[in-house]
Order: structure tokens, then sequence, then C-alpha cells
């Protein structure tokens, strides 16, 4: 500290004339720059030099640092040390803004007559702060418990994360272990909606949904750029053949294991077994390369148009909505969903029997199978909630969609899943946030539903089980509201 007898002190409020009350100031030439000279290791005798000269430029040198301060001039000592000192309060309190200078800054200002402009050199470094800054942005990755609640765009910073718990959520539904496969794919939808890239595990302390098992996986990713778990079952024969068999539309999971267990692993050893296959096995079989690979935006659109010129020409009026993963945006997609309707309620019905044999008579459709609706609110409506999924009129069908021919000898078309939904327009909205996805936002929407709002909603209908009634809603802005919660448009569903 200086010594008493040489301590200016400058009374609280002093200064408000732009002046210290020093006896050998010049008037305040700078009024927006008011300086603070750290006397610790600049030491006593050299401070009080500093100072005057400065006043005698008109610069405001303050005795004392306060809220005033924009400038702080340290000679000899690391920024870490200066901040550690100002957040003392020993000196006073002041604005976590001010200039934190090395002297460099005051001397050029002295000899330039004026304040210079402050550059990075003059600026002391604080590494420790920095360090610490960034250590303090690690830790903090925060998400509400349900995907509903959450925004989950396309744009995803953690692939390499999320590819790895897919898989792992993959083989849990094909080894029929459903709610295994629900909490892999809960962690990867966390995931999918951070900001940013996860460099460390601790950045997801205290996020819903990651439990040990995933949080071990994520952590062996970071570490190594890879999961042993993952790649062992990638590699494995069971995995393997179960996602061949499995990707036959028309072959789930118990057919798949029955057809492994009497030695089919492959499309050749089924071909070559003469088992019979059903209807849609055998189109599955057939198409098998056109199905598995994947429908792009164009082609969506292509199967939209056809789709548009049946309504056209079965039932004027009647209107079609893309709906499933390309309505949240999605680039390609494993078929393409549309959910059809009549503005007048009841003009739907015979739609999709009219539909589907105008698309037959033309010759789009390889493979159909429809079936009819049998909703009916009173009867399955809050009783049922989740049987009622796909009670409208439903046609899962294989379109001959003509494509450009690239090459001598290739097919002038290509094989394509399509769905298509009928739904009366009084539970359009209904149908249009049940078929739009994805899989696991609309899990997450009914256990919210149910859980959170003692309310039961499906497809068709939300049931508000406290009120014993149906809830009525036009838009989906209308149900998220009675859910409470915020509306999350489509392209911020793909969890
Ligand atoms: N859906 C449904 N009932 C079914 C099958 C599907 O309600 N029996 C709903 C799903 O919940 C999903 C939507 O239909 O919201 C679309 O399903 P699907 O085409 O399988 O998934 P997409 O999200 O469109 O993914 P992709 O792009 O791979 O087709
Ligand atoms: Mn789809
Ligand atoms: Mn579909």
């Amino acid at each position: 500290m200086i010594p008493l007898k040489r301590r200016k002190v400058v009374p609280s409020g002093a200064g408000n004339t732009g002046n210290t009350g020093s006896e050998e100031s010049s008037p305040n030439k700078f009024p927006q720059v008011i300086l603070f000279l750290l006397e610790r290791k600049m030491g006593a005798s050299r401070r009080a030099f500093l100072s005057q000269l400065g006043r005698k430029k008109g610069l405001q040198v303050e005795e004392m640092f306060s809220e005033r301060v924009t400038h702080v001039i340290c000679e000899n000592i690391s920024g870490d040390e200066v901040v550690a000192w100002l957040e003392s309060g020993v000196g006073g309190r002041g604005r976590s803004s001010a200039h934190l200078l090395d002297v460099s800054w005051f001397t050029e200002s002295m000899r330039a007559g004026r304040p210079v402009e402050v550059l990075d050199r003059h600026r002391l470094q604080c590494l420790l702060r920095q360090q610490q800054m960034r250590e303090a942005e690690v830790v903090g990755f925060s998400a509400p418990s349900y995907a509903c609640q959450r925004r989950t765009t396309l744009d995803n910073h953690n692939a390499i994360l999320t590819d790895a718990l897919s898989l792992l959520a993959e083989n849990a539904e094909l080894s029929g272990e459903d709610g295994r496969g629900v909490a892999f794919r809960r962690a990867t939808a966390v995931l999918k909606g951070l900001p940013e890239p996860v460099t460390a595990v601790t950045q997801l302390v205290g996020l819903p949904c990651l439990g040990g098992h995933s949080l071990r996986v994520v952590k062996e990713v970071l570490e190594s750029g890879a999961s042993s778990e993952v790649e062992a079952t990638k590699q494995s024969e069971r995995f393997k053949a179960l996602k061949v068999l499995t990707a036959i539309f028309g072959v789930g999971v118990k057919t798949a294991e029955r057809w492994m267990r009497e030695g089919i692993h492959d499309l050749q050893q089924l071909r070559d077994s003469g088992r019979t296959l059903d209807r849609s096995q055998r189109a599955g079989l057939q198409h098998y390369d056109d199905l598995n690979q994947p429908v792009t935006r164009p082609e969506a659109d292509a199967v939209a148009a056809i789709v548009e010129e049946a309504l056209a020409a079965v039932l004027p009026g009647a209107t079609t909505t893309l709906i499933g993963g390309f309505r949240r945006g999605k680039l390609t997609g494993h078929d393409v969903d549309f959910l059809l309707t009549h503005p007048e309620e009841g003009r739907e019905v015979g739609l999709m029997t009219k539909v589907v044999s105008w698309l037959e008579t033309q010759g789009f459709l390889l493979y159909q199978k429809t079936t009819r609706n049998s909703y009916l609110e009173a009867e399955d409506g809050p009783a049922r909630p989740s049987s009622n999924m796909d009670r409208f009129d439903r046609c899962l069908s294989i379109f001959k969609l003509p494509v450009e021919v690239k090459g001598e000898g290739l097919n002038p078309w290509r094989a394509v899943r399509v769905d298509l939904v009928v739904s009366p327009i009084s539970q359009f909205a209904f149908a249009l946030l049940g078929w739009t996805g994805s899989k696991l936002f609309e899990r997450e929407l009914r256990r919210w539903a149910g859980h959170e709002k003692a309310m039961s909603l499906s497809s068709h209908a939300l049931y508000d089980k406290t009120q014993s009634r149906y809830l009525r809603a036009s838009s989906e802005e209308e149900i998220f509201a009675y859910l409470g919660l915020e509306y999350i448009p489509p392209s911020e569903r793909n969890a």
C-alpha cells in the first residue's frame, strides 16, 4: 500500500467534474477515458510519477479502482494476477469490462498526446482465465426429458455417436428387446439435439435419457473413435443375417428368426430353400435392390404428382399432403408417405378404393395391400390408445415409378415403397401430427400426453381423461397447445 501521507484519496462523488482534483492536472480532455494505475509490481513511486504525467497530458487518473474506471494500467504483472487482485475487491469494486492494459499503452498514449486505440498487443494475457472459461464451456449441455419438448433438426453435430447408439437400438429391436431399443433411441435423440459436437463425456452429466450403457459407449467412441460393442455387433453373423432378411419388404423379426433357425441367412439361401413366401414377401424379394436404395426427394415429388393425378381423376377437390420423413425435410427416405382427405366431411369415404384402382389401371402399382378403416371413437378411442394408430383406410404399396433411363438395357422404372392414408377432415390435424414422425417423436408425444397431462393422443383424436371428453383440433398448433407444449414445426421433429 502507499504510505498514508502520500496517498491522495478522492472523496466519493468527486471527479464528476471530470477531474481528480490534483493540483497539477490540466482540464480533462478525454472524458470517455478514466485510468487507474495498479500499484502492485509497478511500485508506489513509479505509479505516482506516471499518474502525474498522465494528468499533465489531460488524462483523468483515478486513485481508487471504481465503476468509473475504463482502463487499468499495469506493469510487470500477469493478467491472471491482475484479475485475481481486482476480484478480491481490495482496491475497490470496478466494472468487469474495463481494459486491462500493459504500461506500453500508457507510454504510447503519452507520446501521442492522447489515448491511443487499444490493440491486442496492449492487452494483458489472462491464460488461466481463458482456460477456466474454456473448461466452464465444457460442462453444461442441458435438455428437457421428452423429445417432444426439444427441437431436433436434421443438423446432427454428433453423427459418430448417434450412429453407434442407433446401431445398438437396431440390434435390440432385431433381438426382440423393445425396451432396450427405446432406451437407445431416446439416448440417440438427446445427442442428435445437441447444439455442438460432444468432446468429453463429462459434458453429458445431467442430460436426460443417457443411461450407464449409452454413456460407456459414448466415452469409448470419444476416446478411441469406435465402440467395441458396436464393432462386434456389426461383425456378428446373427446381426448381419437379421438385417439382410428383415430388409425384405414383408419380413419381420419373427419370420427372419424362424428362417435363420432353419439355416437361411441370406437371399440366395432363401431363394434356394423353395420356401413359400406370401405376396408381400415375393414382391419384397423381387424388388429387393430398388427397395433398399433410398428414395430421393425428386422421386418423392414424382410420386406426389401421380397421386395428385389420381385424385383429380377420381375425386376432384380431394387433397394430398406429403407426410413422414419428407415432411420433416429429409432428403431421402425408405418410402414416401401421403395423407389424403377431402374438405367436406364424409366425401373421403371410399376414396382409397378409387385411388388404388385408378393407380392399378394406369399400371403404377407393383404391389398394394389396403386395410379398411375401423376406427370408432365411442368404442375404441380412449380405451385403446395405442391400438388405434393404424385404423384409417391405409394402403401399403410398391409403385412402379417411371425414371429417366441412364443406359442401355436399364429399366425405365424403379420400385418405390409408398404409404397412403385417408383421413376424414375432422381428424386431419391428428392424422397429420401422427404420421409426420419421427417415430420416437410420436412415441414421446403420446408418453407426454399420458404421463404429464392425463390425456390420450392417437392419430385420430385427443382424449382428456380428467374432463372425460375429446378435444377437437383443426391444426397441429392447437394440439400442441392442448398438450401444454411449445409448437415444434415438422423440420424440428427429427428426434
Ligand atoms: N406410422 C404409424 N403407424 C404405422 C406405421 C407408421 O403411425 N403402422 C407413422 C410413424 O409413426 C411415422 C410415420 O408413420 O410417424 C412415417 O413412418 P415411416 O414411413 O416408417 O418413417 P419415416 O419417418 O417417414 O422415415 P423414412 O424416411 O425412412 O420413411
Ligand atoms: Mn416414410
Ligand atoms: Mn411409411
